[in-house]
């Protein structure tokens, strides 16, 4: 199938209690960095930098959503999904991370749920999107014990003030880009360069997770609570045994070493012993309160990732001496991730085989290409509704072939703040003029919304 022909797939064909949703996050769409008592945020801090956000900008205004969300939960309701996945900004609530709580923060999360219950869109919280306050980040960030207390603390705010209305709980999303982006690439917030750092910020943030499950459930009657990881299909780049071997290691680092301890594995011991040194420290009893089980796992598909040996290329790819290789002639979006929707199914089927999760939710999933806005005002985005009908296909293949998948959220509802790309890259449904803050839905958006109502 090509990306000019659209898969006949319609949502009747899926169980009728199959969830659907769209996505975003406080960051990308919220703005209003510095009212009603918001603190600083590590991306705040980490924009200010020039040289760190492609176009120069920051998520300061972004999509004003913080002003203009019941126009978007308009528009979310409009398209027909019956669930909304949105993030809270810990600095609205804590703005010095710990302690004193910033009631302005609560009241407007408060309101924002209040607005999709109002809507028929069951509320999808996620407690972190990557927005650490700033605070917390002077005093070691992630790779701080500390912070993980920290972490419970804000979870306990945030579900005593909200888990009267909202069951769905997502701890972290896509731990891996907040340790790696983050602490080793440098390319995201807070920007540092060290890998002993982000393995140590991995681990906190697993520990974190095991030991806010317990504190939501106590807070949350019915909860349902999980945590979101970006998976990736691992193939190797040419079948020599270098490459083959790269590709399992790779493997292990960029999704065993999350789903084994989530799992009660413990670190996959083909990869503990690479680590040396950078090994995490831990306590003896980390591993077990990692394991605390979840309701249902989160999974943001986006790319498959081919991988050679990089043994000997003279550049830094941590211990795991692995490399993402560029592979000649597949699809791509406009970001050069490659389009592999059946990468998606055999993903899936994957996590089903190796770790039998009862619930699978596809968190996130979406395409950025170079939208152009015609002179009558519509946005023809062929390339992002092809992408979506063939990835609800693959989603529609996944439950066929027995996925425990329960539901999918299209990342995004909005044009965002992209983080390190800032505006260059367009991910929406709907089209954000930044500069009226005007919304339009994009073909591929409508596209969605008669999907939904077939
Ligand atoms: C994911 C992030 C999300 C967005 C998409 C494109 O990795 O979770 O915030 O940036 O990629």
């Amino acid at each position: 199938m090509t990306a000019t022909h659209l898969p006949a797939i319609s949502r009747s064909q899926f169980p009728a209690d199959f969830r659907w949703g769209c996505s975003t996050s406080s960051y990308q769409i919220e703005g209003a960095a510095f009212e009603d008592g918001r603190g600083e945020s590590i991306w705040d801090r980490f924009c200010a930098t020039p040289g760190h956000i492609r176009d120069g900008s920051s998520g300061a205004v972004a999509c004003d959503h913080y002003h203009r969300w019941p126009e978007d939960l308009d528009l979310a309701q409009s398209l027909g999904v019956n669930a909304y996945r949105f993030s809270i900004a810990w600095p609205r609530i804590l703005p010095s991370g710990r302690s004193a709580i910033n009631q302005k923060g609560l009241d407007f999360y408060s309101r924002l749920v209040d607005g999709m219950l109002e809507r028929g869109l069951q509320p999808w919280a996620t407690l972190y999107h990557w927005d650490l306050p700033q605070a917390l980040q002077d005093q070691g960030g992630w790779a701080s014990r500390e912070t993980v207390d920290a972490f419970v603390e804000y979870t306990d705010v945030v579900t005593r003030s909200l888990g009267d209305r909202v069951k769905h709980w997502i701890t972290h999303n896509e731990p891996w880009c907040t340790a790696f982006l983050g602490n080793h690439g440098g390319g995201h917030a807070p920007g540092l360069n060290s890998y002993k750092t982000a393995l140590q910020v991995c681990h906190h943030l697993l520990l974190s997770h095991g030991m806010a499950l317990p504190v939501i459930r106590r807070n949350v009657p019915e909860a349902q609570a999980g945590i979101t990881l970006s998976l990736h299909p691992i193939v190797a780049a040419t079948d020599s045994p270098a490459d083959v071997a790269a590709a399992l290691r790779h493997d292990g680092m960029r999704n065993r070493w999350f789903l084994d301890p989530l799992f009660g594995r413990g670190y996959p011991a083909d990869v503990l012993p690479l680590l040396g040194a950078d090994a995490p420290d831990m306590h003896h009893s980390d591993l077990a309160l990692i394991a605390t089980p979840c309701d249902f796992l989160g999974v943001n598909y986006y790319f498959p990732e081919r991988v050679g040996d990089a043994a000997g290329d003279g550049q830094d790819h941590g211990p795991i001496a692995t490399t993402v290789v560029s592979a000649p002639d597949v699809e791509r979006t406009a970001f050069g991730w490659e389009v592999a929707p059946q990468g998606m199914v055999s993903l899936l089927q994957r996590v089903q085989r190796d770790y039998a999760p009862a619930q699978i939710y596809l968190t996130e999933n979406g395409s950025t290409y170079d939208d152009v806005v015609s002179p009558d005002g519509s946005i023809d985005d062929p390339q992002r509704r092809s992408y979506l009908a063939r990835h609800l296909l693959a989603a529609r293949q996944a439950v066929e072939a027995g996925v425990p998948l329960k539901g999918y959220f299209a990342w995004s509802l909005l044009d965002n703040f992209e983080w390190a790309e800032g505006y260059l890259r367009r991910f929406g449904l709907t089209y954000v003029d930044y500069a009226t803050q005007q919304r339009r839905l994009k073909a591929s958006g409508v596209w969605y919304r008669e999907f939904l109502h077939r």
